[in-house]
């Protein structure tokens, strides 16, 4: 269904680590409507995951940056303008990770080192992405920030722990900065909180199998693939959606919304 909906947009994918990945999908979206870009990840996952084949498949240069650090997003943002060809006009942050999740703490037992790692990896690695950004004036006016988010952010889930706090720091950041870069370079900043998703950073969540059952039941709709995501992602980074900055949106097939369902009901009843 490519429609060449980003023709001529140039950018940058964080976060495609394997084939499952959200970014991996949206990579292959973008380059079917047109656009062009580096993809980008930590270079220990460079070395774990299969980028490269991504790489090929997109023609697209890989240039590796840890994102909490700032020298390798400037790195990462000055090199991507070289090998484009000038300004960005999209950025997908797809990037989360809790070591206190990954060791399977508890939330009554968290490391508070790991903690602190964990909202830097996966929420104020958004806020560095901005400022780097903005400080290179990296970005075209409407151009378009994405980040990914989870419905945790807004309600609680006991195996969620720590990620819970980096997802509303990662939401706030979009309120906050898209705020600034809108009135300053009418840069738009938006978060897609996404159902939850078999990938390596969803399934290493305790309990994932049984929510993922849980969010198709109570979503009208099922739950949103990585593929749907992609597609919402190429929605944001084009010009249909021009004026939508400063949101949480979701993509998660109703799920937010119900109450209950009457398929939970039903599969409760029996
Ligand atoms: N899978 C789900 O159920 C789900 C649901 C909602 C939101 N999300 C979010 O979607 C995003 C993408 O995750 P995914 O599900 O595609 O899983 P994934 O594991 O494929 O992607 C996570 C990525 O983060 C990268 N990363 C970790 N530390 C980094 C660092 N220091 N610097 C740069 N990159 C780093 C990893 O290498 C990996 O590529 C994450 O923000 C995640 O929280 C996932």
């Amino acid at each position: 269904m490519a429609n060449n909906v980003l023709k001529g947009k140039k950018g940058i994918i964080f976060g495609a680590l394997d084939e499952n990945s959200i970014a991996w999908k949206t990579a292959l979206k973008v380059k079917e409507e047109g656009g062009t870009f580096t993809l980008t990840n930590a270079p220990i996952a460079m070395r774990l995951g299969t980028i490269n084949q991504l790489a090929k498949a997109c023609d697209a240069e890989v240039i590796p940056a840890d994102a909490t650090s700032e020298a390798d997003l400037t790195n990462l943002f000055s090199k991507s303008m070289e090998v484009l060809g000038g300004k960005l006009d999209f950025v997908l942050h797809s990037i989360g990770m809790s070591p206190n999740i990954r060791k399977g703490k508890e939330y009554g037992d968290m490391n508070y080192d790991w903690y602190l790692k964990t909202i830097d990896i996966s929420a104020l690695s958004f806020h560095k992405v901005l400022q780097t950004s903005e400080k290179l004036d990296a970005m075209n006016e409407w151009g378009s920030v994405v980040a990914l988010s989870y419905i945790a952010a807004q309600r609680a889930y006991p195996d969620y722990t720590d990620m819970a706090q980096a997802k509303a720091m990662l939401e706030s950041i979009a309120r906050s900065y898209g705020q600034r870069y809108g009135s300053l370079k009418k840069v738009r900043v938006n978060t897609i909180s996404q159902s939850p998703t078999k990938t390596t950073a969803g399934t290493g969540i305790s309990g994932f199998d049984m929510f993922f059952d849980f969010a198709q039941m109570m979503s009208p709709l099922g739950n949103a693939s990585a593929e749907d995501c992609a597609n919402y992602c190429v929605a944001m980074f084009s010009d249909y959606t021009r004026m939508v900055t400063m949101q949480n949106l979701m993509h998660d097939g109703g799920f937010s919304a119900s109450g209950i369902t009457t398929e939970l009901v039903e599969r409760l009843s029996k």
